[in-house]
């Protein structure tokens, strides 16, 4: 986000545009916790991870009484366009905003989960898999000197997405995401699929928001049905949310920020700037909501025929 963030400001600069920060996200457009942003506000920040201007959840941003106060804050600062970085409920917010007050707004995709449709990807996800694939290659070394099934646990509450990621990166047996109902038969007979193809360990990548029950629970429920491997459980956790960003994620994320700006000058607003096939491209934000992107299949049936 911190790229993005730097993005917008230098490119605004460089059209001689005033570029504010709000912190905090909404809440600090209601509480006016604006600041001017000038190209030095955003140095040495490209690869640190998070956002220099926080963000919050914010509950009175959902009440009609919440918004106006936060349109007031613009007016009085002088603002006429806005660059919401965020996911889902960012941009529920800006459409609602932006259908009631018309001020000119563009969604920058900003998630670990991938999970929005109208862009291959999103701000953050590809950092959050690099890093699970780091820890699982590390738990990749107990569970083969000890011959262990290790269940590993990303995140991702309803989206699959850094689970298939991961799973296909760290060369994982199985894969479980909310989008797809594997039951623990299913996963029972591929693990017996691997003892007789004398496989003696296995890592199984669980999304937290896997429908069958977290790694935990699934774990209890395979040790109950299958005991010839020891089986333990790993959550990765919030180590996923942060740390230096990947080349991917600067580089998707500044083209973005670049792109947001541009979109806003060129008068489009009430869309989301993404990426798809590599090039920039404007998706209405009603879309980039409600549209369910979908988890490619043949990716998901890739580990029982890889392993
Ligand atoms: O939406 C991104 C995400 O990281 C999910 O994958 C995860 O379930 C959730 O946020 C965690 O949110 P919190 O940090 O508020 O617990």
């Amino acid at each position: 986000m911190n790229a993005a963030l730097r993005a917008v400001v230098r490119i605004g600069n460089y059209h001689d545009l005033h570029v504010y920060g709000i912190y905090s996200g909404y809440e600090g457009l209601i509480n006016g916790d604006i600041v001017r942003l000038e190209k030095g506000d955003v140095a040495n920040i490209i690869h640190k991870g998070g956002t220099m201007l926080k963000t919050a959840r914010s509950a009175e941003f959902m009440t009609k009484e919440g918004r106006d106060k936060a349109y007031k804050t613009l007016i009085a600062n002088d603002i006429d366009a806005i660059v919401a970085i965020g996911g889902n409920g960012t941009f529920t917010g800006a459409n609602i905003f932006y259908n009631e007050h018309k001020m000119p707004v563009i969604g920058i995709p900003g998630t670990i989960d991938n999970d929005i449709f109208g862009t291959d990807y999103t701000i953050g996800f590809d950092t959050a898999v690099n890093t699970a694939i780091d820890a699982v290659d590390k738990i990749r070394d107990t569970a083969d000197s000890h011959n262990r099934l290790f269940f590993v646990e990303v995140m991702g509450r309803h989206s699959g997405y850094i689970a298939l990621y991961t799973g296909i990166g760290s060369g994982a047996s199985g894969i479980m995401i909310p989008e797809s109902v594997q039951d623990a038969d299913a996963l029972v007979k591929e693990l017996e699929k691997m003892v007789i193809k004398k496989k003696l360990f296995g890592l199984v990548i669980v999304a937290e928001g896997n429908e069958n029950g977290n790694a935990q629970e699934i774990a209890d429920l395979v040790k109950k049905r299958f005991s010839v491997y020891e089986t333990k459980v790993a959550v990765i956790g919030h180590l996923q949310r942060g740390g230096s960003p990947t080349a991917m994620d600067r580089v998707l994320a500044t083209r973005m920020g670049h792109g947001s700006v541009e979109g806003l000058l060129s008068g489009k607003t009430n869309h989301m700037c993404g990426v798809h096939n590599n090039e920039v491209v404007f998706v209405p934000l009603k879309d980039a909501i409600k549209k369910i992107k979908p988890i490619d299949r043949d990716l998901l049936s890739l580990p029982t025929k890889l392993s």
